[in-house]
């Protein structure tokens, strides 16, 4: 049982004090009745509290896969482009979901939105070892040495913000056609596919993610369409089932 005030404070944009005189004003029902006592014990997932004659929207953290269309970007605003939060409906709560690590603006795929800070954090963390799998298409064909060189860990050259050449975590590339290589990477560094491409003369001309963990990018969702993930999608993409 939680106190009423911390109840509403927590899934409305109210302060507690804003609540209190939302309470004194008897703005409050719980199964039906009027409560005014801010420190009122409810079961939140139980009790059916309105605010203002409006069901208290419990929610405790959203999970959502979407596929990403090229020509947003993965952040939750920007002055010029389009983020990947216009592709979600106003009402669930936008303000409070972010993007899971990024995909660049002309990358599609998979990519997770949610509220949960930690969650977030277990799949974008290299330490965590949450597997991306990205198909690519390049500018000419996938070779053995390209195979060989993401097994031994590509060197990153310098580029834009970065400063010094990074080395990259030993990485799976499998030929699915001639120019299109399917490759599995655990961590997420500035343009990481394309620039290890790049240390092998080869252009990416289309990237798409496909997989997070044990999740696949479901077959029925579209460019631009979501989906709701459950607790079992979650252990998915962790790795966990
Ligand atoms: N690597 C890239 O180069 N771009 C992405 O969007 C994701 C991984």
């Amino acid at each position: 049982m939680e106190r009423l005030d911390k109840v509403i404070s927590n899934y409305t944009e109210y302060s507690r004090s804003d609540v209190k005189k939302l309470l004194r004003d008897k703005c409050v029902t719980v199964n039906g009745t009027i409560v005014r006592e801010y420190d009122y014990k409810v079961d939140k997932e139980k009790d059916e509290i309105l605010l203002n004659g409006e069901k208290l929207n419990i929610i405790d953290n959203i999970y959502i896969a979407l596929n990403k269309p090229e020509g947003y970007i993965s952040a939750t605003e920007d002055r010029e482009s389009l983020t990947v939060l216009d592709l979600i409906e106003e009402n669930v709560i936008r303000s409070k979901i972010f993007p899971v690590g990024r995909l660049d603006k002309d990358t599609t795929g998979l990519i997770i939105l949610t509220s949960d800070g930690v969650f977030s954090h277990e799949i974008v963390s290299p330490k965590k070892h949450v597997d991306k799998v990205y198909d690519a298409t390049i500018d000419k064909p996938v070779t053995d040495e390209m195979i060989k060189g993401f097994e031994d860990g590509v060197v990153l050259r310098k580029d834009g913000c970065m400063v010094k050449e990074e080395k990259c975590m030993p990485a799976k590339l499998e030929i699915i056609e001639n120019n299109v290589g399917r490759v599995t990477l655990r961590e997420g560094k500035y343009h990481q596919v394309k620039r290890m491409f790049e240390a092998f003369g080869a252009k990416v001309v289309k990237l798409n993610r496909i997989q997070i963990g044990n999740y696949k990018l479901p077959k029925d969702l579209k460019l631009g369409e979501y989906r709701f993930l459950n607790e079992d999608d979650l252990l998915k993409i962790k790795g966990e089932k």
